[in-house]
């Protein structure tokens, strides 16, 4: 028996469908359906149209009746988030912001470090519950995928115990949880050798290891003086790509190189890009490797934001996270920093929501979701407004009222 619902009316829907995945986007190409209705299918959207007209061909089936203004996006995607992890670094932001640079506190021993102390304390069941805890959080202010790393265990069973937790996670919220091992994070302060040797080590042991276990499809590195080179990596994503992982990369955050890189293993996304100069735009440009911003990372250090409207205009797919982690962004607000990398950096509404919906879903290699059309899955982010444009401009402050994941209701304001 299919399980039908008809939902609406809807002032306006964005279903962000007819789009480019690259380059720059101008409201006016928007498309928009007024008075609308969806009509949701065992989870999965089967039409959406004039509100009236679904009603009068679907007659006798349940109807979600929505009272007075409402505007309808997809449900958000983040695709770059480090949820699973243990503790507070609150210690770190007062330090930076008392003077000291990320780069210097991670030499003291805090940092990613301090973070990593932390989490192997903790047990996966503990981290699984606070992943699940940040994971409602983001749901219920819209964003209905997440991606999560992990990246704060640095060897093999630490990093096999987030990633389990992450898996054990996403079967406990109703936010689709997509992993990525992050174990090229930083080379660990207690391991004996060299960062080649950790490198080899992670790549023979444990990537094997995510494939047995189907703990993930994709590998990330973190390119940066403070974690791997260049060089070093090369042979770890090589490995990656024959055994059919996707890669991903932190990339020029502080110094530049990591993009390089990523568009030289044909990575899915280059993440951070702060640093990123006209040299770098345009290799990404020319590149199908999505170009990431992460705001909140640029909010929680305190500096430049990634050249988003340089990337848009060179002709780059531009996608926006909020890269929430303890240390360099613990506000994990993905439509905040949206709006806020939009006034800053001149973004039009339909890249900054294009950044947080299909082009993040390209990023993920989802090609179910990002867009509201006929096949795709019912998640949706509902707001209680008259107009799409009110969304955005209240800079995160007018949150969601309504949440759907699947064609559930997995959030409900009133
Ligand atoms: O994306 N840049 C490296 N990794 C994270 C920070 C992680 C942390 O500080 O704990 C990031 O900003
Ligand atoms: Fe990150």
């Amino acid at each position: 028996m299919n399980k039908k619902i008809l939902l609406g009316p809807f002032k306006q829907i964005l279903p962000m469908t007819g789009l480019s995945l690259k380059g720059a986007l101008v409201d006016s190409a928007l498309p928009i359906y007024e008075d609308a209705g969806i009509l949701i299918t065992d989870g999965i959207i089967s039409a959406l149209g004039t509100f009236n007209e679904l009603l009068h061909q679907n007659k006798g089936i349940e109807i979600f009746h929505l009272e007075g203004d409402h505007v309808a996006l997809p449900g958000f995607v983040d695709s770059h988030t480090h949820i699973c992890f243990a503790g507070s670094r609150a210690k770190d932001y007062a330090l930076r912001n008392a003077g000291k640079t990320y780069l210097e506190i991670a030499k003291a021993g805090g940092g990613i470090w301090d973070t990593v102390t932390q989490t192997r304390k903790a047990s996966q069941s503990e981290l699984v519950k606070h992943t699940v805890k940040l994971a409602n959080r983001h749901l219920k202010n819209g964003t209905t995928t997440l991606e999560v790393k992990s990246g704060y265990g640095l060897t093999l069973d630490e990093e096999l115990k987030i990633l389990r937790a992450i898996k054990e996670a996403d079967v406990n919220t109703s936010a689709d949880l997509i992993p990525t091992c992050l174990a090229a994070h930083m080379l660990p302060r207690d391991f004996e050798g060299s960062a080649t040797d950790y490198l080899e080590g992670i790549s023979t042991l444990l990537f094997p290891r995510l494939k047995e276990e189907k703990l993930t499809r994709r590998i990330d590195a973190f390119i940066e003086e403070s974690a791997f080179s260049k060089a070093q990596i090369a042979p770890y994503f090589q490995k990656a790509r024959e055994m059919g992982f996707d890669i991903t990369v932190h990339a020029d955050q502080f110094t530049s190189g990591g993009s390089e890189v990523a568009v030289a293993y044909g990575a899915v996304s280059a993440d951070h890009l702060e640093v990123s100069t006209q040299k770098e735009i345009e290799m990404l440009a020319k590149s199908d490797v999505i170009a990431t911003a992460l705001p909140g990372a640029s909010l929680g250090l305190g500096c430049g934001f990634t050249p988003a409207r340089h990337l848009l205009d060179a002709g780059a797919a531009l996608a926006i996270a909020s890269d929430h982690n303890p240390g360099s962004a613990p506000m994990g607000d993905l439509l905040t920093q949206a709006s806020i990398l939009g006034a800053f950096e001149k973004l039009s509404n339909a890249e900054v929501l294009a950044g947080i919906t299909f082009r993040a879903a390209a990023a993920l290699r989802l090609a179910d979701r990002g867009q509201l059309q006929v096949g795709y899955l019912a998640d949706l982010s509902i707001f209680h407004t008259n107009h799409y444009n009110e969304i955005l401009y209240n800079q995160g402050n007018l949150k969601p009222c309504m949440v759907w994941k699947k064609g559930e209701l997995a959030f409900n304001k009133n």
